[in-house]
């Protein structure tokens, strides 16, 4: 089953084409990196994909169904969770465990079921001794794992990871490889980081002058 499609997507920032009749697909347990050079246009088209930005062309579609107003956007987003490039731009609660619980509250899971929701993705990335923490008191990495778990807590059906892994620990890193090598979620994710691509193994496409390709 198809989640996401991109079509003939163009996108201009400050009047410069950035993007140029790029398509994409991703599918249901479907896993790939987006590569490419720095300023390359990465974090542009995740950030058109889930709404953020305004393409100048193409057309995106969710699960077959093209996506166009606010509300389709905010369907997208419950469906597809993004993780920023920088983490300070994803927490904004004063404290870890508020941070986590936001987004399930928000999408009307009972306030019996966020402990143990909250519990679990800490768990999962190894920081559950950071739950009490002020957020902005966080290390670099640490808000980096906090900002991954704020959205595995929605339980999204795919996740769009900015480089996910910028500062993590080896110890934390072998956890959040076992996550992503599990997880029947689908996933993109951008990244520089050649170990992980490597240890992934997964497919990639290579975003460049532009264009969008898919290199194997
Ligand atoms: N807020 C912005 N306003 C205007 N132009 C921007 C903005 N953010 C990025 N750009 C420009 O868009 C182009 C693509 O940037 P983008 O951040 O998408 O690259 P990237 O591939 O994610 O790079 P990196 O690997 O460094 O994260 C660059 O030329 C950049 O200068
Ligand atoms: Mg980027």
């Amino acid at each position: 089953m198809e989640i996401l499609k991109i079509e003939n997507l163009t996108v201009k920032r400050d009047g410069k084409i950035v993007l140029k009749n790029v398509n994409l697909k991703l599918s249901k347990e479907e896993k790939f990196f987006i590569i490419g050079p720095n300023g390359a246009g990465k974090t542009t088209l995740i950030e058109t994909i889930i709404g953020f930005i305004k393409p100048d062309a193409g057309r995106i579609f969710l699960k077959g169904k093209e996506v166009k107003t606010e509300d389709d956007f905010y369907n997208l987003r419950v469906t597809v969770g993004y993780i920023f490039q920088n983490p300070d731009d994803q927490l904004f609660s004063p404290t870890v465990e508020e941070d986590i619980a936001f987004g399930p509250l928000n999408l009307g899971i009972s306030r019996a079921e966020i402990p143990k929701i909250i519990d679990n993705v800490l768990l999962t990335l190894g920081i559950s001794n950071l739950k009490n923490k002020m957020t902005y008191k966080l290390s670099g990495g640490e808000k980096r794992l906090v900002s991954i778990a704020s959205v595995l807590a929605m339980n999204p059906e795919a996740l769009i990871m900015d480089e996910p892994t910028v500062g993590v620990d080896n110890e934390k890193m072998k956890l959040l490889i076992e996550f992503l090598k599990t997880t029947d979620k689908s996933v993109i994710m951008v990244t520089h980081n050649k170990e992980v691509v490597d240890k992934l193994g997964w497919p990639k496409y290579k975003l460049e002058n532009c264009h969008l390709n898919f290199i194997g």
